[in-house]
């Protein structure tokens, strides 16, 4: 088996063209302006709008993606709540509920897409749920016109956690376009980022004034403080990567669809991997081929793979094990989710960022296949 010289990590960040950032660096120190709704984070945002096909009234930024989503649910009124959401994601999901005082409720995962299922969301309503946080894991598509029905059913928000799906079109449309809410996180590990960043799009224009308030403590003027709100505004320093990052948005979704297709191509022949095809999931759709996970027999191979692979240098995740219900804060809800369980066990991601050559990425998979075989 071939042992990389140096480590293959499971993702690396993108950096921008230096001279162009040293631009922009020289932009802001002509500006004096470093935080505050800067020139540039109100650049990003009208970026952000023009590319998602909506308003700059209908977008905010955010330091982190947390943060936004905190900020979001706040917007909401969700305290208080019971908010139905999926055990298989990323802890900040749940926290971001938990922080403002709303309860999450756990549902099962489609076995197909790994994102909620509206069908299994729908058996957890009770008088108490105000929302749904559907995740589109990996990138990949949640079943968005299922929620929008449930949403119109039982009087409930549909607030998207889209960390991973920036980029991704359905029907030719944005993904934001679906649903009250959602939250893109601009996280250096994120397909698009901003060195730290996050981003809310959402339908009702009015919750602008609200969220740009709450991200910044909720001061008025000099003396009015109206809310509880906190330090959640973006700097524009995070502005200049996101808008270096994002006019090169082409390159970088182009860069993972080749070394999926690269590892697509070298799965064809090995029925022990599953490696699901985002396009499959729906014909209308445009993947960003954010992440690429596949699945194998059972766990106990899944954590032989993955030790191996670290011998070989590779580093993978088991993204998302443990599942969220196995984490003390959200315990109540193990064994809930038999679909979300069983899909935590065979899961791995493998290494895809820009820069990952085709080469390597078949190599790689060449080792996957060596090793279980
Ligand atoms: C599904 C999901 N939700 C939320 C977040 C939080 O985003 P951030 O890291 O920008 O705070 C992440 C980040 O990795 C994530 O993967």
């Amino acid at each position: 088996m071939k042992k990389f010289t140096d480590p293959i990590l499971v993702t690396r960040p993108y950096f921008p063209d230096l001279e162009s950032f040293k631009r922009g660096l020289e932009e802001i120190w002509q500006n004096k302006w470093l935080s505050n709704n800067g020139p540039l984070v109100q650049r990003l945002e009208a970026k952000l709008a023009e590319y998602m096909g909506t308003r700059i009234s209908n977008v905010s930024t955010f330091v982190n993606g947390t943060l936004a989503l905190e900020i979001g649910f706040q917007t909401m009124g969700l305290f208080g709540a019971d908010v139905i959401t999926t055990p298989f994601t990323f802890v900040a999901t749940a926290h971001a509920l938990k922080r403002i005082g709303a309860t999450p409720v756990f549902a099962d995962i489609d076995a197909k897409s790994f994102c909620l299922s509206p069908a299994e969301a729908e058996k957890h309503i009770t008088h108490r749920t105000r929302a749904i946080v559907p995740v589109h894991v990996y990138g990949h598509p949640c079943d968005v016109e299922g929620f929008e029905r449930l949403g119109r059913k039982c009087g409930v928000k549909i607030i998207y956690d889209a960390a991973h799906a920036f980029g991704v079109k359905i029907g030719g449309k944005d993904i934001s376009a679906f649903g009250d809410m959602s939250m893109f996180s601009l996280h250096p590990t994120k397909l698009f980022h901003s060195a730290e960043g996050g981003v809310l799009v959402f339908k009702d224009a009015k919750l602008q004034r609200k969220m740009t308030q709450l991200r910044n403590f909720a001061i008025m003027d000099e003396v009015r403080c109206i809310d509880v709100g906190t330090n959640a505004k973006m700097n524009e320093m995070c502005a200049l990567m996101g808008l270096e990052c994002f006019s090169v948005i082409d390159k970088l979704i182009a860069s993972r669809a080749e070394i999926h297709a690269a590892y697509e191509k070298a799965f064809a022949d090995c029925p022990e991997v599953y490696f699901p095809d985002p396009a499959t999931l729906r014909g209308d759709l445009t993947p960003n081929y954010a992440y690429c996970p596949i699945l194998v027999k059972d766990f106990d191979t899944r954590e032989m793979l993955y030790a191996k692979l670290k011998e070989c240098n590779i580093f993978t995740r088991r993204y998302f094990y443990p599942l969220l219900t196995d984490f003390d804060p959200y315990i109540y809800g193990k064994d809930s989710c038999p679909v979300a369980r069983e899909i935590a066990g065979r899961v791995l991601t493998l290494p895809t960022y820009y820069g990952l050559s085709v080469d390597t990425a078949t190599e790689i998979a060449e080792t996957v296949k060596e090793i279980l075989r």
